[in-house]
Parts: C-alpha cells; sequence; structure tokens
C-alpha cells in the first residue's frame, strides 16, 4: 500500500468525520499527514492514531476561518514535510434552520466557516504551489450545493460558493500544474447526527439516496485517497460525488 509515498498531505477537519478517515486512509497508503482542527485534542489523537500504526502525522489546532493561523499551520508543515503537496479540506459546520427562521449571525457564520475558510485555506497554498509548479486542493462540498437543503440554505448557500470556488481556482492555476477539484459525500458522522436520532426525518432523508443506506467515513476515504494521488493528475475542476445517488 503505497499510493502516497513521498507525498504530504495536510487535511483540515482531520480530527473527526471524513476528515479523520481520510487521513488514516492517506497514511497508510504512506502519505505523510497534518491533523488540522479546531480540536486539538481530536487532532492529536488522529497524529497518535496514525503514529501508532507506523504511519507519519502531526497535528495542529487551527481555525480555518483564521488567515493568520492557517499560514503559520502551512509554513510549520512546509518545513515539517519537505513541503506541502495536497491539502484536503474537510473542515465544516452545519446549523440547520428553514429560511423563515434563520438569523443573519447563522447564515454569516456557516458561510464564513464553509465558504470563508476554503478561501483561506486555498490562498495560504497558492504561493507555495505556483512556487514549485504542483499542488492538489480537494474541498468537501455537499450534495446540499447542488440540490440546495430544506433547513440548511446557510450549509447549501455555502457548498455552492465552494464549488464554484474550486472551479475558479481549477482554471486560474491550471497554467501551474495546480488542480482543485470538490468531493460531495454523504455520511453517517457527528455532523449528519441530527438526522440519525430522529427517525421520521432519517427515512425521509434516506428516501431522497437511490442506495438507501448511509455510507461510513471509511467509504468515502478512498476517493481522497485517489484525489491526493497522481491517478487523479488529469482531474481538476471535478465535482465527484459519493452520496449513494443523492445528486441524480
Ligand atoms: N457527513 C455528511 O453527510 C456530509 C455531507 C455533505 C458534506 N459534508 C462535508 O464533509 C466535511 C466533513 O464532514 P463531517 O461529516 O466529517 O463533519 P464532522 O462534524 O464530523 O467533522 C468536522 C470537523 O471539522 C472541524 N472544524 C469545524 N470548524 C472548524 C474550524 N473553523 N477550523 C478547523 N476545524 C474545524 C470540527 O472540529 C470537526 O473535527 C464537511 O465540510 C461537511 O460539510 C459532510
Amino acid at each position: 500500500m503505497s499510493r502516497l509515498q513521498n507525498v504530504s498531505v495536510l487535511v483540515s477537519g482531520g480530527g473527526r468525520g471524513i476528515g479523520r478517515a481520510g487521513a488514516i486512509a492517506m497514511a497508510a497508503e504512506g502519505a505523510t499527514v497534518g491533523v488540522l482542527d479546531l480540536d486539538a485534542g481530536a487532532a492529536e489523537a488522529v497524529a497518535d492514531e496514525i503514529g501508532r500504526a507506523g504511519g507519519t502525522a502531526r497535528a495542529w489546532k487551527v481555525d480555518v476561518v483564521d488567515p493568520d493561523q492557517v499560514a503559520a499551520v502551512v509554513e510549520e508543515a512546509v518545513q515539517w514535510a519537505g513541503g506541502v503537496d495536497v491539502f484536503v479540506h474537510s473542515a465544516g459546520i452545519v446549523a440547520p434552520a428553514m429560511l423563515k427562521d434563520m438569523t443573519l449571525e447563522s447564515f454569516e457564520n456557516v458561510v464564513r466557516v464553509n465558504l470563508t475558510g476554503t478561501f483561506v485555506c486555498l490562498t495560504a497554498l497558492i504561493p507555495h504551489w505556483t512556487g514549485r509548479g504542483r499542488g492538489k486542493f480537494v474541498a468537501l462540498a455537499s450534495p446540499a450545493a447542488v440540490r440546495g437543503q430544506v433547513g440548511g440554505g446557510n450549509y447549501a448557500a455555502a457548498k455552492a460558493g465552494v464549488v464554484a470556488l474550486v472551479k475558479t481556482a481549477a482554471a486560474e492555476l491550471a497554467r501551474y500544474n495546480v488542480t482543485a477539484n470538490a468531493l460531495l459525500p454523504i455520511a453517517a458522522t457527528e455532523m449528519s447526527a441530527n438526522v440519525r436520532e430522529n427517525p421520521k426525518l432519517e427515512e425521509k432523508f434516506l428516501g431522497m439516496i437511490p442506495l438507501r443506506r448511509w455510507a461510513t467515513p471509511e467509504d468515502i476515504a478512498p476517493s481522497l485517497v485517489y484525489l491526493a494521488s497522481s491517478d487523479s493528475d488529469y482531474m481538476t475542476g471535478s465535482v465527484l460525488s459519493v452520496d449513494g445517488g443523492r445528486t441524480i
């Protein structure tokens, strides 16, 4: 298992859920992994888990909306790993509410973490990647970006913005051999726990998924390995759905 030998990856939101599963899977393929999360303990636990399995990882506490924190982590990671080849941006939040009840504060906060956070992380890597003539940005967007989301207008709008940002980055950075792609997942994680805790809501939700079941974070991880590997070198500006058919 060495599809990511000599590849260094940073994973934001790597302390939990899809980011965690991706970090572990990429490390198992030989990648050197920086685990970034607002939750320092969670990031450290994942880095320790990777280390115990024989991989190489380090944890950083970082808030993805803070440009100074992100820039400092990128600089340290470049020193630590000898460069950053891939950035998987998995950090995200939800704050469910119907539009009629949604506050401006909730809307702006969800957009800030999900969309502005993507901008902050992406732009922090651009000088490094254009300078060395390679780099891969992978953003976790959502089926909500394409389908909208009842009770998640803030989140759907933010994730649609993420897709637009990724496509723009792909077009602007292709000349530097830098790629950007978006992954639209569905998985049973803490983020989606509110749906699973409500049987009626879950039945409705699964009714919109042709495969009629949840994925685990580990089901999503191989797609992150693929997007981080040279197998995806000719892929840029793509929107890859791993969502049981939700976006059909
Ligand atoms: N789970 C799903 O069904 C699903 C569906 C569509 C899209 N997504 C997207 O996939 C990504 C991962 O989702 P998940 O289900 O693993 O979520 P999760 O809630 O399990 O994990 C998100 C992680 O991001 C971290 N985080 C949140 N805000 C942060 C910040 N400001 N700075 C740094 N870290 C921060 C959290 O601490 C947490 O560890 C998210 O972008 C999410 O929007 C998930």
